[in-house]
């Protein structure tokens, strides 16, 4: 495996998140305390205290707890328990996925989260973007005949969903991800779908629908820690075919080995009831800031985009014309004032070659698709969240 190059978010991440007075660069909901995820969770903080001074800190099973395995694999019909890995993180499961499967190429959605092009590109792996591109009033679009075709053509041994994707927001729908399907299966090609959002995917339904299947060629990666804000607890699953989990466990061995006791019991506490107010809330501050996004988006005079379909990002872009230069200047003048959003250079948005292509036929869309624009997170709560968009329009 060759070297990985730097993670280009992290660092403006870590940066400002202990600091920016408005933190909108994130990707996940606002950071929960324990004590809220567990009494939301319908737990007494007297039984809290009782469980937490009780926990046995051995190593946990090495696949994960049996009961928050059940739990996982009821979130994705037609596996069972033993098609449930327990991992550190989505990030860890998709880590041993690309490992395990060492693809020759690999097709997603471009722009993306870094690592799940990284990962491949440091196994040799060829990129195949299926381009996400934003038109001119900042809408993210996909072109469902384009991105079949790519397939059909390249023929990639292993086709990534990122669904709902960061950083677009896009929610891809259940026929076209059919479609999808049923090319992989033409094509030979392994599915993955990153599924970190899938608590965030749906208006009404509790759980959005997930891409998993019984088939030695399907996999699952997610978990609940974005959506819950509560990304410290590093719990994830990955669901697929036994022998391979098992290859991914046996590396596992050599690294973070288990989970730790503490976080499985508060992820099963969790996770043992959707309908918990726990859930209920998240749901309703996500559809509470996203009016608050689309009412900002109908009047501000200096930003333009869409609300996210799915998850806590979207993608922004500045109305007035900026070029490179003079839009990293007005993103620094954001963070002295207190507010941090991500710039899409963090991404790597421009830098590849489709978007470039764009820029040369001055078929711009949009200039996000150069760079020009910010990821926004939506994790805050709503009245911060108006606070603080109020703030950027104000220095915009
Ligand atoms: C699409 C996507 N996949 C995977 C991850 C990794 O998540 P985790 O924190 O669970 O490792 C992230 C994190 O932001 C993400 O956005």
């Amino acid at each position: 495996m060759k070297n990985l190059r730097t993670f280009f978010m992290e660092d403006p991440l870590e940066n400002n998140r202990f600091k920016a007075k408005f933190n909108l660069g994130e990707s996940g909901g606002r950071p929960r305390t324990v004590q809220e995820l567990l009494t939301l969770s319908d737990l007494s903080e007297e039984k809290i205290v009782q469980e937490f001074l009780k926990i046995s800190l051995c190593d946990s099973p090495n696949w994960g707890r049996p009961d928050l395995r059940e739990i996982v694999s009821r979130m994705h019909a037609g596996s069972k328990v033993e098609n449930v890995l327990i991992t550190t993180g989505t990030s860890e499961a998709l880590f041993l996925l690309f490992r395990y499967l060492k693809p020759k190429s690999v097709a997603l959605a471009i722009p993306g989260f870094q690592l799940l092009y990284e990962l491949p590109l440091a196994l040799e792996s060829e990129i195949i973007p299926l381009p996400v591109r934003w038109n001119q009033n900042g809408i993210p679009t996909i072109n469902e005949s384009e991105w079949l075709d790519i397939l059909k053509e390249k023929k990639p041994e292993c086709i990534l969903i990122n669904n709902p994707h960061n950083p677009s927001g896009l929610v891809l729908s259940q026929e076209f991800i059919d479609k999808i399907m049923q090319i992989s299966l033409e094509i030979s090609a392994t599915i993955i779908g990153d599924e970190h959002y899938r608590f965030l995917s749906h208006e009404t339904q509790q759980l959005g629908f997930t891409i998993y299947k019984n088939s030695p060629k399907v996999f699952v990666t997610g978990s609940f820690i974005k959506c819950l804000g509560c990304p410290g607890l590093r719990i994830g699953w990955c669901v697929g075919p036994t022998e391979a989990l098992s290859y991914m466990q046996n590396e596992k061995n050599y690294t973070t080995h288990t989970v730790n006791p503490i976080t499985e019991w508060i992820s099963y506490e969790v996770l043992k009831n959707f309908e918990s107010k726990l859930f209920l809330y998240m749901k309703e501050e996500w559809l509470e800031t996203k009016r608050i996004l689309k009412n900002f988006l109908d009047k501000s005079q200096a930003v333009y985009g869409m609300i996210p379909n799915g998850g806590l990002v979207t993608s922004l872009g500045l109305k007035k014309n900026y070029d490179i230069k003079s839009f990293q200047y007005v993103m620094k003048t954001v963070e002295k004032n207190g507010i941090f959003v991500l710039p899409l250079a963090a991404m790597e948005v421009g830098s590849f070659s489709f978007q470039k292509e764009m820029n040369l036929n001055s078929n711009h869309g949009s200039n996000i698709n150069q760079g020009i624009g910010f990821r926004l997170g939506l994790g805050s709560s709503p009245q911060d969240f108006k606070s603080a968009l109020e703030a950027l329009e104000l220095i915009l």
